[in-house]
């Protein structure tokens, strides 16, 4: 199974840096890459932030892109959204409503089990899991035996140097958290957004890694100031992993670089 993740979409209509930007154009662009490989993605996970201001014009501008993917694709929160007009901009996607008040869920019709965690807190930018949140995730972990499953989340739950983001991470929870992975050795990975780069950590003996953005990418200030926060138009860039011996992450950019030339 070959599956696909973008985060961070950050899609908006107007504001002060939207001719750097162009949300639009890269969502296009990103949308465009996954159609086009030459063995398409099964599915496509969507680790939030998909709009800037959580508007439903915004939803409804980017929701017009994302539905020319042609695999399903799986959305969650960050905190950048809106959870009701989020829903309402996709209702169809009837897994958005399952969680009541959160917007977590399980896909189970895949070789891997698909948990999707709800980690906002409506108006902040760090993350949360409350214990309401953690006594749903223990129950699904527990009802998914060993199945091979994947975890999707939008804040990280690890520090990772980049103390400007650090700060906005998973900040409630979080022991607990690991506490739970640790108790279940078939989650292959924890997949997250939020950092707007491509890193690779560890909890519990089990990989976390967060997605570049799609729309921009957070400037690299490692151990930085924890104030200085900017962004860099470096190539937004998605990961991609496939599954038979496990799941194994690849690194790979959005956008047209010419037909592969043998050597
Ligand atoms: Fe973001």
């Amino acid at each position: 199974m070959l599956i696909a993740q973008i985060s961070d979409l950050h899609f908006h209509l107007e504001g002060p840096h939207i001719d750097l930007i162009r949300p639009a154009e890269r969502l296009d662009a990103a949308v465009h890459t996954l159609n086009s490989l030459s063995t398409p993605p099964d599915l496509v996970l969507v680790t939030g932030d998909i709009a800037e201001n959580g508007s439903p014009e915004e939803y409804a501008a980017a929701g017009e892109l994302l539905m020319q993917l042609k695999m399903p694709w799986l959305p969650i929160p960050g905190n950048h959204d809106d959870a009701e007009n989020m829903r309402n901009a996709f209702p169809d996607m009837c897994c958005l409503r399952w969680g009541g008040q959160f917007m977590h869920y399980v896909i189970d019709e895949f070789p891997i089990r698909i948990i999707a965690l709800d980690t906002v807190v409506p108006g902040e930018p760090q993350g949360a899991l409350c214990p309401a949140r953690l006594e749903w995730l223990a129950e699904a972990l527990e009802t998914g035996g060993e199945k091979p499953t994947l975890i999707m989340m939008h804040h990280p739950p690890l520090d990772t140097g980049l103390r400007c983001m650090d700060q906005y991470a998973l900040m409630e929870g979080r022991d607990v958290f690991a506490e739970l992975i640790a108790q279940h050795s078939n989650i292959e990975r924890i997949v997250c957004g939020h950092m707007h780069r491509h890193i690779v950590g560890c909890l519990s003996r089990t990989v976390v890694a967060t997605c570049p953005g799609i729309a921009h990418q957070i400037a690299l200030e490692l151990e930085g100031d924890p104030a200085f926060l900017a962004f860099r138009l470096e190539p937004p860039a998605y990961l991609h992993w496939f599954g038979d011996n496990g799941l194994i992450t690849h690194h790979a950019y959005v956008g047209d670089y010419g037909e592969a030339v043998k050597y």
